[in-house]
């Protein structure tokens, strides 16, 4: 029998009571006797801000799996509106022009199934979130080993089929110089920040390159850095270059071919978007294969 100290209120109400003293989903749901699922669902319906899950540089299938499952077990109790993936979720070595090893015999097909597979557990994790896939340098892998090898197949493969984004929930952002995802608030207005794969400068300080160049915040991945610069503008708006780091595997043959990888960190974000368009952002290290949330150590 349900607690009768709850009854006399609506469910909406309760969670609404117990989300704002800062209970876990989990925890209210044991509290007030009701499913894990309707108080998940109930919390997303009533908080005004927009949670956004953010991750770049997977890399699958050379994505380190304990950096992935610690992202998502956070992010499943973080309870995201929106996951957004910006860009090199795949690796694509089969199609790099870039010098192979001889050892990695891998072929397309086995690259497609692989990030497919990948894909799949996201769409299982976050079945009710929005998720969007931001294309990087190394999906257009593909577009690039085509042009230059095959150009007779030009406009036979592409990214959203192969990878069956429609089928696992994700809407896709084409990679190019002008790149930019813009999220939506709460209210149905734009977020005042964008997202795309690459940042507007390389090198060290790209964070605070990048800001001064966009005039506007900007988060972005693809140097696998974790990176935070933070300025203002002349009236007073606070804007910032943020990249929260890869999680590919450390020290795997697929990335032989770069220069500093001993300067890269595991790592993703979490967004809070509140509906006047603005956001606070968390950056999250995992570091030796371990996180922290909401005072809990994820390992
Ligand atoms: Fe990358
Ligand atoms: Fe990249």
């Amino acid at each position: 029998m349900r607690n009768k100290k709850w009854s006399n209120f609506e469910e909406r109400e309760l969670v609404h009571f117990l989300y704002d003293r800062k209970l876990s989903i989990k925890e209210i749901a044991k509290t007030i006797e009701r499913s894990y699922d309707s108080v998940k669902h109930k919390a997303k319906e009533i908080c005004h801000e927009h949670r956004i899950l953010v991750f770049g540089d997977l890399h699958a299938p050379y994505c380190d799996q304990r950096a992935k499952e610690i992202m998502i077990e956070i992010g499943i109790d973080f309870n995201p509106h929106e996951v957004v993936s910006l860009g090199d979720f795949a690796d694509m070595y089969s199609v790099t022009l870039h010098q192979k090893s001889p050892s990695m015999t891998n072929v397309l097909l086995d690259d497609i199934r692989a990030v497919n597979k990948e894909l799949d557990v996201f769409s299982l994790a976050f079945p009710d979130a929005k998720k969007v896939f931001l294309e990087g340098n190394h999906e257009n892998r593909l577009g690039r080993y085509i042009a230059s090898k095959a150009p007779e197949l030009f406009n036979m493969l592409d990214i959203p089929s192969l990878f069956r984004l429609k089928e696992h929930g994700f809407e896709y952002v084409k990679y190019g110089p002008n790149q930019l995802y813009v999220p939506v608030t709460s209210a149905g207005t734009l977020a005042k920040f964008g997202m795309r794969h690459e940042p507007l400068s390389g090198g060290v300080g790209a964070a605070r390159i990048s800001v001064l160049k966009a005039m506007e915040s900007l988060f972005y991945a693809h140097n696998h850095r974790l990176e935070e610069y933070h300025t203002k503008t002349i009236l007073g708006r606070s804007v910032f270059g943020t990249s929260f780091g890869w999680l590919g595997q450390e020290g795997h043959k697929a990335f032989e071919y770069v220069k500093n990888p001993h300067t890269w960190q595991h790592g993703f974000g979490l967004v809070w978007l509140l509906p006047n368009g603005e956001c606070i952002h968390k950056s999250m290290h995992i570091k030796d294969g371990m996180c922290t949330y909401n005072g809990k150590i994820y390992k």
